[in-house]
């Protein structure tokens, strides 16, 4: 069994690196890293040196990635994942360093969603200086695409420590790695892909505020402002450039009696069973994952 400890980052490959990293900044709110290496913008939220590291290439995610507590913990993942017949790539030094970590593997989970693992991911002291007042707290979770779900959550839940908080029927599996309700979540897709990245904000009023200044801008909307009766998370989705998108959310669920909490199944088809405010529901675009033997980094 693998423990995940934390979710660490979002790696996303962007055809137009300079229009993505404004939207990143000046719309999303994130904090742009001073640059450091040609064709990656790393992108800040919080105590991480980066959780969304943006890189001129094709477009499309390149892999998400989760914090286990140790190098040692990152071996014995390894030799797991090998043993159980998953081809495993060892991140060079270089690639480590760009991701802001001592240590990653890398491998594909059984729907061709790119994974790495990481040891010692990089925390900066400063506070995030952040391009504009969204009131983002944190990285909140990530959210992948799978064809079937029940498969996707036996793959988390047998190698790894995720446990299901609630399904939503077929459509999706809302899973926890710590007390929050969830960090990892998988919908439903046809094939592989980043359905959305989250960030927690502060208050319900950041919630509005960011959804009038989005609407100003011209962002296309997703979905929200709406509240889901999983989580109990305000939500609003919208849509960055190259079909990724960010998700803003506030007041979401923790599980603290983690043994007493028994999982509930909602029928998406339902009303309310997604928006328990009766709000218009799309399901979130999701950006294809490139695939791994895609040249997917820019050369520097
Ligand atoms: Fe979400």
């Amino acid at each position: 069994m693998i423990t995940l400890t934390d979710i660490a980052y979002v790696r996303s490959g962007v055809a137009d690196l300079e229009t993505a990293t404004r939207f990143a900044t000046e719309i999303v709110g994130l904090e742009l890293v001073t640059p450091t290496e040609v064709g990656v913008a790393h992108l800040r939220a919080d105590g991480r040196h980066h959780c969304l590291a943006l890189v001129e290439g094709p477009s499309g995610v390149i892999s998400s990635g989760f914090a286990v507590a140790s190098a040692d913990a990152l071996d014995a993942a390894e030799t797991e994942l090998e043993r159980s017949g998953i081809s495993v790539h060892r991140g060079s030094p270089e690639e480590a360093r760009s991701r802001r970590v001592r240590e990653f593997i890398a491998f594909d989970d059984p729907f061709g969603n790119r994974v790495e693992l990481v040891s010692q991911q990089e925390t900066v002291a400063r506070p995030v200086a952040f391009s504009r007042g969204a009131g983002i707290t944190e990285f909140g979770h990530l959210c992948l695409d799978a064809p079937d779900v029940h498969e996707a959550y036996r793959f988390w839940s047998t190698r790894f420590n995720a446990r299901v908080s609630d399904w939503l029927g077929d459509a999706a599996c809302l899973m926890r790695i710590d007390p929050v309700h969830h960090k990892l979540a998988v919908f439903k897709g046809e094939s592989a892909g980043l359905c959305h990245m989250n960030f927690q904000v502060g208050t319900i009023d950041d919630v509005f505020r960011n959804w009038h200044f989005l609407v100003e801008h011209d962002v296309e909307i997703e979905m929200g402002p709406g509240r889901h009766p999983q989580s109990g998370a305000i939500f609003l989705y919208f849509l960055g450039p190259e079909g990724f998108t960010y998700e803003y959310s506030f007041g979401v669920r923790r599980i603290e009696d983690d043994a007493s909490w028994v999982p509930r199944t909602f029928d998406p088809a339902e009303p309310g069973s997604i928006d328990m405010w009766l709000g218009p529901t799309t399901r979130p675009i999701t950006q294809p994952q490139l695939k791994s033997s895609q040249p997917v980094e820019a050369p520097s």
